[in-house]
This record gives structure tokens, C-alpha cells and sequence, in this order.
């Protein structure tokens, strides 16, 4: 396996104001020939020396992206606006928005871009039984507001859960219940993040993470992951010198490269975390999807100063349709949280958690999780003997959903997905993954969506495809 390349330094600070402008304009924040803000108060407001405001205007003005009006400051210019390209009566948006949700928006036979479990895969059946019975135990469930903090029930049966399992000695008061772990995401970014605050994140990364944080206005700073972690040393440089918000990380069977992060390494970043004020945020929704030995204890386990914040959503095994997740983290953090909640919903719907919480204390769920863990290492199996087949390379992962492969010679995941999803085959080009917007001959694969016939035929034509480019 060809050995991932050091930590990446992060961008200059002009490109990183020109970045937020293109941002910013590309969710309509400004629209064409509007007038943008004069360089006196994009410095104030991104704190940074008005020479750097004026490098990035004149980079978008080279790009074609702004334009000067003499004395009068600088405007969007109309080509800027994002618009759709259709190749082969392909719409491949997904090039210009960078946006995960365009590539699931197309139709594929071939599933490989959703990080999903397939539905016949989970436990729908007796899900559907619960909705009953939770009717008939909680007769007035639809009647009432939930609680913003989440079902107390709910929040009690994790805390134990959760010192039982995974040694975090919490209480039910240090719960959060959320809708997904997205939610979550953007409540803390909401709590933590203004323009031009620095994030450090994994390279590469949920893509959806990257949006949240961007659209706040701040600065991504990306840590490479490899098999073996992170470079540390240069985790610590990167707190030290940009003094981050937050690093926000998914350590356990990462998305999308499948690598898991040593315990000993988990015990410094909470150090390092401690030491240079920067709050952890751990995302952890693929801790129980391993295939063979259980994964290290999350970094939570190891946080005695409240500078982690532990977010472990349900989507993936249980139901991505109800949107349970827990966020766990100390107070006073805690309070904030729940403000941002209560402004956000006023609490996730009580019948989902109720729902949840049933099937959650019955034994079935061990049962599911025992064979979901087999069936998934039989995808992941098929998926990998077809890769090897083509001789494509990949670090095969201890856990999780997804495959992230290095395509051979030098094929662009752009020209594989125009061809690919032309055959109703999808899957996610690398750069979405990238903070950097780099990583063109990686690909991120999902063995978990598709089915074992689909996925083998569905790998062959790729892999096929692949030959013609
Ligand atoms: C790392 C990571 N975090 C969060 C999510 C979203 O989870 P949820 O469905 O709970 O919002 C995903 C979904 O793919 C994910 O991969």
C-alpha cells in the first residue's frame, strides 16, 4: 500500500479570506454585480492585516471571479455563480458544489457512494413492532413537547450503557439526545466557530463536516490520517502556532479511509488538548461496526478536564430514519449545548427516542449487531477480492463502511465517476474528502449499501471501466 504523504501545511492566509469570499458567494450570500464589502471591513471582520483582504480580491479578480469598478470597490462577477455542467446527459454538479448530497442525488444500481448499511440489513421489522407499543405504554408521546435535553429514560440506559461498554464515567446529565450526529456538528460549530476561526481536520474527511464548518466562516487546517494516526508532532506545532477552535475527528474506523487511531495516541491528543485549549470533537458513529477486535476506547475515556466532546450517533445500525444520536460532554459546556439545542428544535422527537430506547435495551440489539458485523465483512470481502482482482491498492480497515482506494496508473476519480455513473455506478472521487480539495486518484468506496450480487457485478464494471480510460 503506497504510504500516505506527511501533514500538509495549511493555505495561505489570503487564499483561506479568498476561499471564504468564494464561499460565501456560492451560498448566495452575494449574488452577481453585487457589491462586495471593502477590504477595511473584510479585515476587520476576518482580523486579518488589510493587504491580505487585498491579495484575495486580486486573486478572484485574476480568476475571473470578481471584477473592479473604479472607485467604487469590487463586484461579483456573473460566470462566478455556480451553475451545473452536463456531460453525456450527466449533471455533474458535484464538481463545482463539492457537495456530498449531489452525488447521492443520482440515481445508481450500483451503490457505492452511500456510507448507509442496506435497509434489509437492519432491524425494520421490530422497529415497526415498538411503534405499537410504545403507543400503547406512552399514549400521549405525540401529545406533548419532548424535552430539549433528550428522553431521561433514554439518556440514564446510555450512561450506563456507556460506562459498562466503553469505561466513560458519565451521567445521564451529560447527555445530549440529537437528530443525527450532523446535528450535533453544527450546533458546536454554531457555539464555537466565527469567521476565520481555525479548525484543524482530518485529511481526508467527512465531507459534510468541511460544509458546517466553512459555511461559519472559518479556516480549515488539515491533519493527515494515516493507518498509524497522526503525525503528532505536527498536531502539536499546529495547536501551538494557530491556537485552533477545535480539532474536529473521527478516529474509530474513520470515514472515509477506514483507519483507526491507537490508543496511545488518543491519550496525548487529550493532553495536547488540555495543554493548548483546544477542544476535541469526537465523532464515533462507526464504534461498533468491527469486524474482528473491539476498537480502542474512545479519546473521551481519557478526558478528566472536559476538553472532548463525544458524539456517538445511531444512524448506521440501528435506523438512519430516526435520528438518535448522543452527544456527551461536561458541563458548562453542556448548558451551551443544550441553549443551541433549544433554539435549534426544542428537542428531537420524543416517539423516535422512545422507539429507540426499546430497541436499544433489548437483547436483540447484540443479536443484530453479532450478524450485521459478519454480513458487513462479507460485503467488505467481495468488495476487496474485486479490487485485488484489478490490482487496485487500499489498507483493508478493522471496521466500518467504507473502502478508500488509490486508483491504478493515472486515472482521476472525475474521469472514472463521468464514465462510471453513466453505467449506474456510484461512488465518492476523493477530492469531495479533501480539505484541500486534492486527492484526485482516490476514491471512496461503500461495501455496505449494496447487496452481495450487485455488489460483485456492480465491482467488475467499475474495475472494467477503469481499463478503458
Ligand atoms: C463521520 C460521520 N459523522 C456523521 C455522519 C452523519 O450521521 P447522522 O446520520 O447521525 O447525522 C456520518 C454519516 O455518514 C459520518 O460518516
Amino acid at each position: 500500500m503506497k504510504k500516505a504523504t506527511g501533514v500538509e501545511q495549511s493555505q495561505p492566509l489570503f487564499r483561506q479570506v479568498s476561499d471564504n469570499i468564494l464561499n460565501r458567494m456560492e451560498r448566495g450570500e452575494w449574488r452577481a454585480h453585487d457589491k462586495l464589502p471593502s477590504i477595511r471591513l473584510l479585515a476587520e471582520e476576518f482580523k486579518v492585516h488589510r493587504l491580505t483582504v487585498f491579495k484575495a480580491y486580486r486573486v478572484l479578480t485574476e480568476d475571473g471571479k470578481v471584477y473592479v469598478k473604479d472607485k467604487s470597490g469590487y463586484y461579483v462577477s456573473a460566470d462566478s455563480v455556480s451553475s451545473e455542467e452536463v456531460e453525456d446527459g450527466v449533471v455533474s454538479s458535484y464538481s463545482l458544489s463539492n457537495q456530498l448530497s449531489d452525488i447521492h442525488r443520482m440515481p445508481a444500481k450500483y451503490q457505492f457512494s452511500q456510507a448507509l448499511i442496506d435497509p434489509n440489513l437492519l432491524p425494520n421489522i421490530y422497529l415497526s413492532d415498538y411503534v405499537k407499543k410504545v403507543f400503547d405504554m406512552y399514549p400521549k408521546v405525540m401529545g406533548t413537547y419532548a424535552t430539549v435535553q433528550g428522553d431521561d429514560e433514554l439518556r440514564e440506559s446510555l450512561s450506563q450503557h456507556y460506562s459498562e461498554h466503553h469505561r466513560l464515567q458519565l451521567s445521564s446529565e451529560e447527555l445530549l439526545i440529537t437528530s443525527g450526529a450532523q446535528q450535533a456538528i453544527n450546533l458546536i460549530a454554531q457555539m464555537m466557530l466565527g469567521p476565520m476561526d481555525t479548525v484543524l481536520i482530518e485529511r481526508p474527511t467527512y465531507s459534510v463536516a468541511m460544509d458546517i464548518f466553512r459555511r461559519q466562516g472559518a479556516r480549515l487546517i488539515p491533519v493527515q490520517i494515516t493507518p498509524e494516526g497522526y503525525d503528532l508532532d505536527e498536531v502539536e506545532t499546529l495547536m501551538r502556532t494557530h491556537k485552533p477552535r477545535m480539532f474536529y475527528m473521527n478516529p474509530t474506523h474513520h470515514n472515509p479511509t477506514g483507519y483507526t487511531v491507537p490508543a496511545w495516541q488518543r491519550k496525548v491528543l487529550v493532553e495536547l488538548a488540555e495543554r493548548y485549549h483546544c477542544l476535541l470533537v469526537e465523532d464515533d458513529p462507526f464504534r461498533d461496526i468491527y469486524f474482528d477486535e473491539e476498537p480502542p476506547l474512545p479519546l473521551f475515556a481519557y478526558d478528566t478536564e472536559g476538553w472532548v466532546v463525544y458524539i456517538s450517533s445511531f444512524s448506521k445500525y440501528v435506523a438512519p430514519g430516526l435520528r438518535i444520536c448522543a452527544v456527551a460532554c461536561r458541563y458548562p459546556f453542556m448548558e451551551q449545548l443544550i441553549k443551541a439545542k433549544s433554539l435549534a428544535d426544542n428537542g428531537t422527537p420524543q416517539l423516535n427516542q422512545k422507539i429507540f430506547l426499546h430497541y436499544y435495551t433489548s437483547p436483540r440489539l447484540q443479536r443484530h449487531l453479532a450478524k450485521l458485523r459478519i454480513a458487513l465483512q462479507v460485503h467488505k470481502e467481495i468488495m476487496e477480492e474485486e479490487l485485488a482482482k484489478a490490482g487496485w491498492e487500499w489498507t483493508a480497515p478493522k471496521g466500518g463502511l467504507n473502502l478508500w482506494v488509490k486508483l491504478p496508473g493515472d486515472i482521476t476519480a472525475e474521469a472514472l465517476f463521468r464514465k462510471s455513473i453513466t453505467q449506474s455506478i456510484s461512488f465518492v472521487p476523493g477530492e469531495i474528502c479533501d480539505p484541500l480539495g486534492e486527492s484526485n486518484s482516490w476514491i471512496r468506496l461503500s461495501f455496505s449499501f449494496a447487496n452481495e450480487a450487485l455488489l460483485r457485478e456492480g465491482m467488475q464494471q467499475l474495475t472494467a471501466l477503469s481499463r478503458t480510460l
